[in-house]
């Protein structure tokens, strides 16, 4: 696994550097997917996925330090930097923490810390106490069906708050946090453990209004990347908390997920675990990526036994996103790592392409391994 570990994060820096040379003369761009000519799709700082590439090169930069990654992770990391006001979203989290939280992490560079505590503040501006959770999406012609959206995806903005609560020393940031977590393992799983996407509630009463999905098969579907979401979300909780309910939470979902039956022999997910083309469906690289990494850590708060189970299911995702299927030849792809991802099979859009998040988590997936085997 060690060599396969290596030989991985090598071909990903030589894709990220052709990627962050691609851009160079875009100061505004970030990376985003290909379109159907196999062409770079980039986004401007404002999409969710803007702080993916940033946190690629930290993570590329802290496993094998050089200028070069350094500078760009350095240069892609301020692209984003706007995002610390956005307050008409949830999604600052990804953004600001993927970059600015890793670099912090890596550098301690004290201009990113401002940043990061600028985010939380704009983050929590989101949360309604009646509610007890951040609203993810505001009012669009699209979104005009429900009152307060709350998708599982919101979980991972949670660790921004978490963070910030400890290096701010302000509780009202573990506050928001830990009640959104709350309140989303109350009313987003039903009783197997799997997630719904979007729970919207009533803005007067609080009480749940409706249980749908945006980006799953159906409603009543289990849409893979919701179900990692919520994986990682609840593992990180617990990370953060050390409280029991989260951990337990991460588990019922991990052994949901690990156990269904219409998980392939590679581990990496169909985009829908009810997808009705089963076995025909497509894979999503990005769900697998995540899982994985999630799996990683949350071996690390189990028995022996449990934490060997889910470790093994994350050597599998990494032996096949790490194998020719998945792991993209230097220069091809648009310079994204992995193939195969699918963001919105609903909409026709982002279907069996590369993505940036499914990058990032592979990435960090393969760095937590390599910190397993180091320990063993
Ligand atoms: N957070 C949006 C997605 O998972 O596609």
């Amino acid at each position: 696994m060690s060599l396969i570990i290596d030989q991985s994060l090598e071909r990903a820096t030589q894709q990220s550097l052709l990627m962050a040379e691609s851009l160079k003369d875009q100061p505004d761009k970030l990376p985003q997917t290909i379109d159907k000519e196999g062409r770079l799709v980039t986004c401007n700082s404002d999409w969710w996925v803007s702080g993916f590439f940033p946190g690629v090169l930290w993570y590329l930069y802290e496993n094998s330090p050089s200028d070069s990654l350094k500078q760009w992770a350095e240069n892609f990391t301020l692209r984003v930097e706007d995002q610390q006001y956005t307050t008409d979203n949830h999604d600052v989290g990804f953004m600001i923490f993927c970059s600015f939280g890793n670099g912090y992490r890596i550098t301690g560079n004290p201009a990113y810390k401002d940043v990061i505590h600028n985010a939380s503040k704009s983050l929590i501006t989101r949360f309604n106490p009646t509610i007890g959770c951040i609203r993810s999406w505001d009012y669009a012609s699209w979104s005009a069906q429900w009152q307060y959206p709350v998708i599982i995806d919101n979980m991972m903005n949670l660790e921004l708050l978490e963070w910030s609560a400890r290096a701010f020393n302000d509780t009202t940031f573990s506050h928001v946090a830990r009640t959104h977590a709350n309140t989303t393992m109350k009313n987003h799983f039903r009783d197997d453990y799997s997630s719904y996407h979007v729970i919207s509630y009533d803005t007067i009463t609080g009480a749940v209004e409706k249980k749908n999905t945006s980006q799953g098969y159906s409603d009543n579907s289990a849409w893979a990347r919701g179900q990692a979401w919520g994986l990682y979300g609840y593992t990180m909780m617990y990370r953060e908390t050390g409280n029991r309910p989260y951990l337990e939470q991460a588990k019922n979902i991990a052994d949901y997920i690990i156990n269904h039956p219409n998980l392939p022999e590679d581990k990496i997910p169909y985009w829908d675990f009810n997808a009705p083309d089963i076995p025909n469906a497509l894979r999503d690289a990005s769900a697998g990526a995540i899982m994985c990494s999630a799996l990683i850590e949350l071996s690390g708060y189990c028995s022996a036994e449990k934490g060997e189970e889910y470790l093994d299911v994350a050597e599998k995702q990494l032996r096949t996103l790490s194998s020719d299927e998945y792991l993209a030849v230097p220069g091809t792809n648009g310079n994204f790592i992995l193939k195969h991802s699918v963001g919105h099979m609903p909409n026709r859009s982002e279907v069996d392409v590369p993505l940036s998040y499914a990058d990032y988590y592979y990435i960090e997936a393969l760095m937590r391994m390599k910190k397993v085997i180091a320990r063993e």
